[in-house]
């Protein structure tokens, strides 16, 4: 039998050895030992083959744009949110479409191959929508684009919003989204997650909402969110994004509320880099972390995934489309240390939020489409400690992107070595 390509002895992230077959663009065997005869055979011997990042939260209409057309002097959501508003008259559609197309580069090259990106729909040309639409159609042979419906400037508070978000979704945005802490009242807020959800099941549509992005210990959002979709049946189909405010709410009610959540099946995208710097700015000390409560909502089932929100933008300055900063910045502010949890980070980044975003050709498997990276690692948390090189990135079964390893050479007297970061835990048997 001949394939296409084959990877021999690649680390799987569960610590199995296996070779992996890839015949028309699609896995066709994944197993201990193939022997077989390959267009291509590509030797990853005790490297990390792993299913590709996803990242479950970005915004690509703002992607790139740091600077433009000044920068966020207090480092707040709500001067980023006034930035934008400065920004987007000035959008074009080509260059939206440039920089989402510069970013969708850094993201193939860090093996970032789904993404689910907020669209701005607050600006009656929906220029972005339509740039955004275009590019999801030019890279859906190496990335999976998702985008979803995001009335930044309020439902009601934004007088043509709601209008824009049905013409939005008319033109074929996938996902219905919402930001309901930003509306002028609560009362709004809580009618604006009701009036979204209803819209997304009548079209049979997704759901997910910047929900409780605040410090505040009252806001609610997340409880109607998790009501409307048990009331609706729109059970795994529903996201809450950031729900911050989860950090500084009462334990009383966060005991009451987790298991709502996790009855209705609504999963959560914290975005670590993002919820750390942006939030708590009000406080003196001790200051808030402002990330959500990810160790609690994970033992009462919640399906958590970790999301980038913002490279080079309004509201935040750095970033490089890599999934292992945002996994290693959650891992930290979450405390999740253990062996068990910084797997499950990795898979925050990788399999939990392919989850979330519903992609079903998802995954090392016979079968499915073969889209999958190779690390400078030995396994996932290895991955994360070193935000390892990639060092080849596959999409659709075509290898996209190489790159050789880089060791390095110290050269001090006396002491002449090649550094290898790479470790094993001793064997204490
Ligand atoms: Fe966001």
């Amino acid at each position: 039998m001949s394939f296409d390509t084959l990877l021999k002895g690649g680390v799987l992230p569960d610590g199995t050895t296996a070779d992996i077959a890839i015949r028309d663009g699609r896995i066709a065997a994944i197993s201990p030992a193939i022997e077989a005869e390959a267009g291509e055979i590509i030797d990853i011997t005790g490297d990390l083959v792993s299913p590709p990042f996803v990242d479950p939260h970005f915004h690509m209409d703002a992607t790139l744009s740091y600077g433009l057309p000044r920068i966020n002097a207090s480092g707040t959501l709500l001067e980023g949110i006034g930035l934008w508003g400065e920004l987007k008259p000035l959008l074009t559609h080509e260059a939206v479409k440039e920089r989402a197309l510069a970013y969708c580069d850094w993201a193939a090259s860090m093996g970032l191959l789904a993404i689910r990106t907020h669209v701005d729909v607050c600006d009656d040309r929906l220029l972005a929508v339509e740039a955004l639409l275009e590019v999801k159609k030019e890279i859906a042979h190496y990335i999976d684009l998702q985008l979803v419906a995001f009335p930044q400037d309020g439902l009601y508070r934004s007088s043509t919003a709601r209008e824009n978000t049905i013409r939005a979704l008319d033109l074929g945005v996938d996902v219905v989204g919402g930001i309901p802490h930003f509306e002028r009242t609560m009362a709004d807020g809580r009618a604006s997650v009701t009036e979204l959800c209803e819209i997304a099941a009548e079209r049979g549509l997704m759901v997910d909402m910047h929900c409780d992005e605040t410090d505040d210990p009252l806001s609610r959002h997340v409880e109607q969110l998790a009501y409307e979709t048990q009331r609706l049946g729109l059970q795994g189909r529903v996201a809450g994004s950031h729900l911050t405010s989860m950090h500084s709410m009462d334990n009383y009610y966060v005991s009451k509320l987790l298991p709502l959540i996790a009855e209705a099946e609504v999963a959560a995208i914290p975005n670590p880099l993002i919820n750390i710097t942006l939030q708590g700015r009000h406080d003196t000390y001790p200051k808030r972390r402002g990330m959500t409560r990810v160790p609690e909502m994970l033992k009462h089932g919640i399906r958590v995934g970790f999301g980038q929100d913002c490279v080079l933008d309004p509201w935040y300055s750095l970033g490089t489309a890599d999934m292992l900063d945002v996994a290693f910045m959650g891992l930290h502010v979450a405390q999740m240390t253990s062996p068990e949890d910084m797997r499950r980070c990795y898979e925050m980044v990788t399999t939990e939020s392919a989850a979330i975003m519903g992609l079903e050709d998802y995954g090392l498997e016979a079968g499915k489409r073969a889209d999958l990276v190779v690390l400078d690692a030995g396994n996932p948390i290895e991955a994360i400690r070193l935000r390892a090189t990639r060092l080849m990135v596959m999409a659709r079964g075509k290898v996209i992107a190489r790159r050789e390893r880089s060791p390095m050479r110290l050269d001090i007297p006396g002491r002449k070595a090649d550094i290898d970061r790479r470790f094993r835990i001793a064997d204490p048997s």
